[in-house]
């Protein structure tokens, strides 16, 4: 079972504050450089291995430039995610691009800073070639259809996702086919990748993720007469929003991997393949958290703290019913002998971070930790009912903290309206 420890005490929290305004994200610098060498440490029996961090999970520079400095490359899937890595100082082989129904303008930055270019369709290669052109080394992304299920359980095989209702990838006829006229156009070497369930809680996904891409590039590099070099394991990796969920454990993950490979890819003679991931949740989510204070309570045929948060800063529970953990500082071994609905103030009834949550009695001005933000978090928010984007802290690993982006002000809001005609009105009221 997970511990849901909060990596930052109230009396740290009282610090920031006086500096930075609630609500924000936090992101715990030295829980992050850890979990990426446990991360590089599981794969290091396979020479090329590296971590693509999924740059839509948590795109600050900031954290970027940690993730860099621990070995990391970057997944990136749009033009301004591409904009920010080049910022960072990411290019070449340090960047894959796993788009999908791609801009003419982000396949063309992505083939100019000389990314990994993954395609997700077959009708991608003539793309490519007509708006960029033909890098040496081209993805392609796999989807096999169907159902995707793991290991056996009591009541049957668990079924993980459902890859036949995905829009992403391509059928194995049509890598087989793109491969083939890739190699025609130029292409010497190739890569395979598949995302085929998300947030998994188990340390057999990625093994039986790699046994199928495994024993697909056996048969694709045949069938193709190519050279694959690379194979993406993507992201997917899960961790344990619930305190009754286990944590996956990486070392074993990454042994899981090996034996695959050593049993599928070595014999075929393809033991040079390298092993890429694109973990996002895995890499950052536990290490991030929602800050935010109780600003007004509600009586009536609930309970309801209401926070200064909401759901713009936060999307996970409102759109997916999503759990996270709330510790309320200070409180934690207080009796957790209340429920609550904690919410937001956005006008949608879905705002609410819990829902019958049992918590300690909590005060107006209380601080709340909202944990598990460090991926798909902050990156998923928006603007609806005119509330603005937080700001994001570093706690640094020496204990200060940092500010590293400040939260939106109404002029960024207003900032892309031409506002001339009232203008004046506006700025005066
Ligand atoms: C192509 C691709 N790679 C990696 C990721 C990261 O996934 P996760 O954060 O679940 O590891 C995503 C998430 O949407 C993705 O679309």
């Amino acid at each position: 079972m997970s511990e849901k420890i909060p990596f930052l005490t109230l009396a740290k929290a009282q610090e920031i504050v006086q500096d930075v305004p609630t609500p924000f994200h936090i992101y715990d610098e030295k829980g992050i450089r850890e979990n990426v060498r446990r991360i590089n440490k599981a794969f290091a029996w396979n020479k090329g291995f590296k971590e693509y961090f999924a740059v839509k999970a948590l795109p600050n520079p900031t954290i970027l430039r940690i993730l860099a400095e621990e070995g990391c490359g970057v997944d990136c899937s749009s033009l301004t995610e591409l904009m920010l890595s080049d910022a960072v100082g990411f290019g070449g082989d340090q960047i894959m691009f796993s788009s999908n129904m791609t801009p003419v303008e982000d396949m063309q930055l992505a083939y100019k800073m000389g990314a990994y270019i993954n395609l997700d369709d077959a009708t991608m290669v003539d793309f490519l070639e007509r708006v960029a052109g033909v890098p040496e080394t081209v993805f392609c992304r796999y989807n096999p259809g169907g159902t995707f299920t793991l290991g056996e359980s009591e009541e049957g095989f668990q079924v993980m996702d459902n890859p036949g209702e995905a829009k992403y990838g391509m059928t194995e006829a049509q890598m087989i086919e793109s491969f083939r006229r890739l190699a025609q156009k130029g292409a010497k070497h190739f890569g395979i990748h598949a995302f085929l369930a998300s947030n998994t809680i188990s340390n057999v996904y990625y093994p039986e993720l790699a046994g199928i891409l495994f024993t697909l590039a056996v048969r694709v590099a045949k069938a193709a007469n190519v050279h694959i070099s690379c194979i993406n394991l993507s992201g997917g990796v899960g961790i344990p929003y619930r305190p009754d969920q286990p944590e996956n454990d990486i070392a074993a993950i990454g042994e899981g991997v090996k034996e695959q490979f050593e049993k599928i890819l070595v014999p075929a003679g393809m033991g040079d393949v390298k092993i890429f991931s694109e973990m996002g949740r895995f890499t950052t989510g536990p290490y991030g958290a929602l800050i935010t204070t109780a600003i007004h309570e509600k009586h009536i045929y609930k309970e309801y703290i209401g926070v200064d948060a909401c759901a713009a800063n936060l999307m996970r529970p409102a759109i997916y019913g999503a759990y996270h953990h709330i510790t309320v500082l200070g409180k934690q071994y207080a009796a957790c002998d209340h429920k609550y609905d904690v919410v937001g103030g956005l006008c949608e009834n879905s705002d609410k971070f819990a829902i019958d949550r049992m918590l300690p009695k909590i005060d107006i001005g209380d601080i709340l930790y909202i944990h598990d933000t460090g991926a798909h978090g902050f990156s998923m928010g928006y603007n609806y009912n005119g509330k603005l984007r937080s700001a994001e802290v570093l706690l640094c690993a020496d204990g200060t903290h940092q500010l590293i982006r400040r939260a939106e002000t109404p002029h960024d809001y207003f900032a892309t309206l031409d506002m001339t005609p009232y203008g004046k009105k506006l700025s005066e009221d």
